[in-house]
């Protein structure tokens, strides 16, 4: 099996939080595939210290209670988190969640999340892929702090950016993960690491529909259960939260078990060698990406990553919803 290392801010079951990284995890445990070595966490769809909760608590429903859950960053690299919390904040308080919240677990391990990553991959080095699904900030604090990390990293699978067009998340150009901590992101395309990014323009073609929701609820086991309801909660979060966008009204995106989901079946999508930065300088492009895929009249610099460009969306689908809630 394939060694990763799940980096992610998982809020599934949160008022108000994404659920999809839950969702990549539990696919990640469904999977003969891949050899899980542990979870680590960071700032960002929650605070890191909730996202270290939440990710022990599922690992416990998941039966997988002895999982390495470690503690990363607690903010981005340089900028502010607390303008982006607001951005939460200010529709989170109409929609009830499905949070066991409560129930807190207690402190983690003393080891940093970076400093597991440092080690994983010095113990196994050219084997371990990372699969970053939301903000950079512990992976490019593996890369600062040990100089051999990039070249000793199998793969860096990242949920960041667009390839063909906007990501419309947060800002009109910016997806999550990238906006938090743009520093992070550039500090990780500019490694010198084996990169395939799949950026928001393929994870917001795969869906989960309230009717998939009914689907896993008449599953009947508990886990199924919970996150059927975890999920009309988000849809519903989602519906209040942008107005404009109809698709929210019954389905929310599966962003990041599309990114795990690679892993598994790199086929799930097309790939193009690119030139891939990120915008640091300006407010209004914050969190912008650029994969210059060599279409532009500007000559693309050296690639440093591939990056999707298109989607399989329907074997996707069927790959996720077979194995969602089932344990290898
Ligand atoms: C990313 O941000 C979060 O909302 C999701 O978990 C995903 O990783 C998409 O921009
Ligand atoms: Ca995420």
């Amino acid at each position: 099996p394939t060694k990763i290392i799940i980096d992610t801010d998982p809020g599934l079951g949160e008022p108000g939080s994404d659920i999809d990284d839950g969702l990549a995890i539990a696919l990640a445990l469904a999977s003969d595939e891949l050899d899980v070595l542990g979870l680590t966490i960071v700032n960002g769809n929650v605070d890191a210290f909730t996202g270290t909760d939440v990710a022990r608590r599922l690992t416990d429903r998941l039966g997988r209670p002895e999982l390495p859950v470690l503690l990363g960053a607690t903010k981005p690299l340089l900028r502010d988190m607390a303008p982006v919390r607001a951005l939460f904040d200010a529709v989170i308080p109409a929609v009830p969640g499905t949070s066991d919240a409560g129930d807190l677990l207690g402190p983690t391990s003393g080891e940093h999340a970076a400093d597991f990553l440092i080690r994983q991959v010095a113990e196994h080095p050219g084997e371990v892929t990372v699969v970053a699904i939301g903000p950079m900030t512990n992976v490019a604090i593996a890369i600062t702090k040990d100089p051999s990390f990039a070249e000793n990293v199998k793969e860096l699978v990242l949920m960041a950016g667009s390839a063909t067009g906007y990501a419309q998340n947060v800002t009109v150009v910016g997806d999550f993960n990238a906006y938090v901590d743009p520093e992070a992101l550039d500090i990780v395309l500019r490694s010198g690491a084996h990169v395939a990014m799949v950026g928001l323009d393929q994870t917001s073609r795969v869906m989960l529909t309230r009717a998939d929701a009914q689907h896993l609820r008449d599953r009947g086991d508990a886990f199924s259960v919970w996150v059927a309801d975890c999920t009309d909660a988000w849809i519903d979060f989602l519906g209040e939260a942008f107005p404009t966008r109809p698709e929210h009204r019954d389905a929310c995106f599966l962003h990041d078990p599309l990114v795990l989901a690679v892993v598994l079946d790199r086929t799930l999508c097309t790939w193009q060698d690119a030139d891939v930065r990120t915008e640091l300088v300006s407010e209004l492009a914050r969190g912008l990406v650029v994969a210059n895929r060599g279409l532009a009249l500007e000559p693309a610099g050296p690639t440093n990553a591939v990056v999707a460009i298109d989607t399989d969306v329907h074997a996707f689908r069927q790959l996720f919803l077979e194995r969602i809630g089932t344990t290898k």
